[in-house]
C-alpha cells in the first residue's frame, strides 16, 4: 500500500506578511480556493492503492489542519504532532515508525508545493514503484532552468528502468558558483522534495547514517500518547533527536538512490516572485487578488486581504497587504523579504 506522508512543518517566512508562524504558507490559499495543504491531500486521489495519509505537523496547527481536511471531505488519517520542529529527517522518521508497516511505500510530500499536471505526477509514481519494492529510495527530478541555490541537485546516473535513473550524486543547496556550474554542465535535475520509499528501507538508512536520530525517534513513538487521530510523540525523547533534513541526513549519503525525472508543472512557491510566475496574469501582466484598481500598472503582483489598493502607472511591483502590514518591493527581489522578517525578529 502507498501511505502518503504530508510534511507540514515549515514557516514560509518568504511569503510575509501573508504567511506567519501562526498560519504558515501551507495553511494558506495562495493559488486559488484551496490551501496548499488541501491541494496536497487532494493530489493523492486517483493514486491506485493509496491509503489514508499521515500528516506530520506542529502541535499548534492541529485544529487548523483537521478543519482544512474535513472542509474538502478528506479523512484525517493520522496526525503526528511535533512539540517543535527538528527538520524533515526526524519528521519522516516519526511517520515511518508510526505507519507500523515495514512494507508500506511512503510517499513523502511537502505540504506547500504546486503541481499542475496531476496525471504526470501519478505516472511518475507508477514508474517508481517497482524500484521502491526493491529497496530503492526514490526522488523526483525537475528540469532546472536557473541556478537556484535553495534546492537540492541530482546528478543523473545510469538508467535503472524506463524513466528511472540511478542518482550519481546528490548535492543539497549548493552555493551560487556550484549551482551555475551544474546548470552549465547539464545532466542535473532539481530535487522536488518528494520521496517514495518503503518504510523499512528508510529506517535501515536511518540506522546506518543517523543511529542517534533513529533511537530518539523510536523512543518518542514508543512513549507517544494517542488521542483519536492525533498522535503526540514523547517530547523529551523527541528533543534528544539531532535536527537535520532528509537531504543532508540521508539522501546525500545513501547508495540505493534513484530519480524519476518528471515534468508536472511543479513549483515550490518559494517567494512572491514565484507566485507571480505561476499565476495566470491579466492582459497587462498583473496578477491581483482582492480589491485592486490597476490603472496603467503592468507586470505587478498585488494581494490585499482588505484595504483597496490603487496602482497608477507603475511597473514590476509586488504589493501585499495583510492585516496591519504592507509589503512593497520590486519584482525580482522577492527573496529580500527575509530582511523584513529578520528585522522584525529584532
Ligand atoms: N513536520 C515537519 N517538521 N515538517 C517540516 C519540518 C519539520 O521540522 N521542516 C520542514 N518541514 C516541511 C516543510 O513544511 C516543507 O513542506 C517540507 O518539509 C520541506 O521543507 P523545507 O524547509 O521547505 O525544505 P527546503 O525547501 O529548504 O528544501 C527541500 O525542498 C526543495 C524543493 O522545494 C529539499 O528537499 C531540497 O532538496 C528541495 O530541492
Ligand atoms: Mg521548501
Amino acid at each position: 500500500a502507498i501511505v502518503p506522508v504530508i510534511l507540514s512543518g515549515g514557516s514560509g517566512t518568504r511569503l510575509w506578511p501573508v504567511s506567519r508562524p501562526e498560519r504558515p504558507k501551507q495553511l494558506l490559499a495562495l493559488t486559488g480556493e484551496e490551501t496548499m495543504l488541501q491541494l496536497t491531500a487532494l493530489r493523492m486521489e486517483g493514486i491506485v492503492g493509496s491509503g489514508r495519509p499521515i500528516i506530520v505537523a506542529n502541535t499548534a496547527h492541529a485544529a487548523m489542519i483537521e478543519e482544512q481536511l474535513s472542509a474538502v471531505g478528506l479523512p484525517d488519517g493520522l496526525i503526528v504532532l511535533e512539540p517543535f520542529g527538528r527538520n524533515t529527517a526526524p519528521a519522516i522518521a516519526l511517520a515511518a515508525i508510526a505507519a507500523n508497516d515495514p512494507a508500506a511505500a511512503l510517499l513523502v510530500m511537502p505540504s506547500d508545493h504546486v503541481i499542475t499536471d496531476l496525471p504526470a505526477f501519478h505516472a511518475a509514481i507508477a514508474k517508481a514503484l517497482p524500484l521502491v519494492s526493491d529497496g530503492w529510495l526514490v526522488t523526483f527530478g525537475i528540469e532546472p532552468d536557473a541556478p537556484e541555490t535553495g534546492y537540492g541537485y541530482i546528478r543523473m546516473g545510469d538508467a535503472l528502468a524506463a524513466g528511472v535513473n540511478k542518482v550519481a550524486s546528490f548535492v543539497e543547496k549548493p552555493n551560487a558558483d556550484r549551482a551555475a556550474a551544474m546548470l552549465a554542465e547539464g545532466g542535473y535535475a532539481w530535487n522536488a522534495g518528494i520521496f517514495l520509499f518503503r518504510a523499512d528501507a528508510f529506517l535501515a538508512a536511518l540506522a546506518q547514517f543517523q543511529p542517534d536520530m533513529l533511537t530518539a525517534i523510536q523512543a518518542s513513538v514508543d512513549g507517544a500518547v494517542r488521542e483519536g487521530s492525533r498522535l503526540f510523540p514523547d517530547a523529551e525523547a523527541f528533543a534528544a533527536s539531532p535536527s537535520d533534513s532528509i537531504d543532508y541526513a540521508i539522501m546525500e549519503r545513501a547508495e540505493k538512490v534513484a530519480c524519476v525525472p518528471v515534468a508536472m508543472g511543479w513549483s515550490d512557491v518559494g517567494s512572491w516572485d514565484s507566485l507571480h510566475a505561476i499565476s495566470a496574469p491579466d492582459a497587462a501582466g498583473n496578477t491581483v487578488r482582492g480589491d485592486v484598481l490597476a490603472l496603467g500598472a503592468s507586470r505587478c503582483l498585488v494581494h490585499t486581504d482588505g484595504p483597496r489598493v490603487a496602482l497608477v502607472d507603475v511597473e514590476d511591483l509586488i504589493v501585499v497587504v495583510s492585516g496591519a502590514d504592507i509589503l512593497i518591493l520590486p519584482r525580482g527581489k522577492a527573496q529580500e523579504v527575509r530582511r523584513v522578517t529578520d528585522a522584525l525578529k529584532g
